[in-house]
């Protein structure tokens, strides 16, 4: 049985949902939240440490305005709402990512991640504007800055996953069998899974299955 204390989501599928069903991708981001939700949940269950969530890409400033606006105020919303409970529950907020959004935005990021920053039941690494190349870029660029030696574990110290262990599992949802500029780097050995259903269909059944079937893959890290 493998163990596993680093789940990767990239939650994709959201925008077809909402089309598909209610007429409006923002619908689907929407509904989308719920998931989150269960999913937190089945993962504090599993007595999973870890948990990255792929919320926004540095390429997603190339959508519409108008649904870039709706997904952060979601975000603002749900964090408002939240925040003291996920508190309440011992779980940590981490954000990865460039933090640049408008100020009110940034505020209450920055409140979230120094208010739960001592939780240790589970950490949730939120990538928010994340991209992993521009990620990789500028750990270049500090270790070239401090003239440190040029290796995989210096590198690794400047990456916004510093000292958070490699996802063991990555977990794609929406029928698409990409990676999107996620954790290109960290990814380099985990077990991925692509799953048909769409985010805001994906539950806690979906994910215990996706578990079980992980737990008895072979992990070779090279050996035989
Ligand atoms: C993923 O769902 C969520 C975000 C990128 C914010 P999408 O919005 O990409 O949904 P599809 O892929 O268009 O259906
Ligand atoms: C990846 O989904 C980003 C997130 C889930 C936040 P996208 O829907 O943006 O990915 P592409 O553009 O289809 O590859
Ligand atoms: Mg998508």
């Amino acid at each position: 049985m493998n163990p596993l204390k680093h789940v990767a989501i990239i939650m994709d599928g959201n925008g077809r949902w909402g089309l598909r069903y209610k007429n409006s991708r923002n619908a689907g981001h929407k509904a989308g939240l719920s998931t989150v939700e269960k999913i937190i949940k089945e993962t504090i269950k599993n007595k999973i440490k870890f948990l990255t969530l792929y919320a926004f890409s540095t390429e997603n400033w190339r959508r519409p305005k108008t649904e870039i606006n709706y997904l952060f105020k979601l975000l603002e919303n749900f964090l408002k709402d939240k925040i003291e409970d996920l508190n309440k529950q011992n779980i940590r907020l981490k954000i990865i990512g460039i933090k640049s959004f408008y100020p009110k935005l940034n505020k209450l990021l920055d409140i979230s991640e120094k208010k739960t920053f001592k939780n240790n039941k589970l950490q949730i690494n939120l990538a928010l504007n994340y991209g992993s190349k521009s990620e990789l870029v500028n750990a270049c660029k500090v270790l070239v800055k401090n003239k440190d030696k040029i290796n995989e574990s210096n590198l690794t110290k400047y990456l916004q996953t510093e000292g958070i262990p490699d996802p063991d599992l990555l977990i794609r949802t929406g029928n698409t069998k990409r990676l999107s500029n996620f954790l290109l780097w960290q990814l380099a050995y985990s077990e991925i899974f692509f799953e048909k259903k769409l985010w805001p269909d994906f539950n806690e059944k979906d994910y215990n299955k996706v578990i079980k079937n992980f737990k008895k893959i072979k992990r070779n890290f090279g050996k035989i």
